[in-house]
């Protein structure tokens, strides 16, 4: 699939993923500092990988891990400084959730520290009852 915007293009194509650009931004991130390269690369290959391209050249990113049947959940989504605040955020998670494959689900999820009303804006809500779910938390070791 792909998306155009401008100058700009959203695809699923993994021969425009490039793995130094999403490895270098995840590993300074606040929710994946000290990921290991390896492990980096493990969630890419196993995930349905959305690119952010300006021209052919990388410059957002996140990922739906996915059985492309119920349920998803989104993750790692950036885009680079120079690119913010001119919409590419919010477009890049529309496109995931118009993507093909990705239709009909009962549930998609997410987990944020900051960034609630860009979620907001494509439709994702606050957990309507926390108690129902639960976690296993293991932050990585810078
Ligand atoms: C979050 C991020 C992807 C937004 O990208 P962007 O291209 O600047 O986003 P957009 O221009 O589409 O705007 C996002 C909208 O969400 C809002 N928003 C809410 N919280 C936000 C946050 N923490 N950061 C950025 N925008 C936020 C903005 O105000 C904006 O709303 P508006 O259009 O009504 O003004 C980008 O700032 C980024 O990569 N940040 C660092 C990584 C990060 O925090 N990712 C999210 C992890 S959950």
């Amino acid at each position: 699939m792909q998306w155009r915007r401008g100058g700009y293009t959203v695809t699923d194509d993994r021969a425009a993923l490039d793995t130094e650009v999403v490895f270098g931004f995840l590993s300074e991130s606040y929710w994946a500092k000290g990921i290991l390269r390896e492990t980096c690369l493990r969630s890419l290959e196993n995930s349905l990988c959305f690119m952010l391209l300006q021209g052919d050249r990388q410059v957002g990113f996140c990922r739906a891990v996915t059985d492309r049947a119920t349920f998803a959940y989104l993750a790692d989504v950036f885009v680079l400084p120079e690119h913010r605040g001119q919409g590419l955020g919010k477009w890049l998670v529309a496109c995931v959730l118009a993507h093909p494959e990705l239709q009909g689900l009962r549930r998609w999820m997410l987990a944020t520290s900051d960034a609630h009303g860009l979620y907001s804006s494509q439709g994702f809500n606050p957990v309507r009852d926390p108690a129902v779910f639960m976690e296993i938390v293991r932050p990585y070791k810078p």
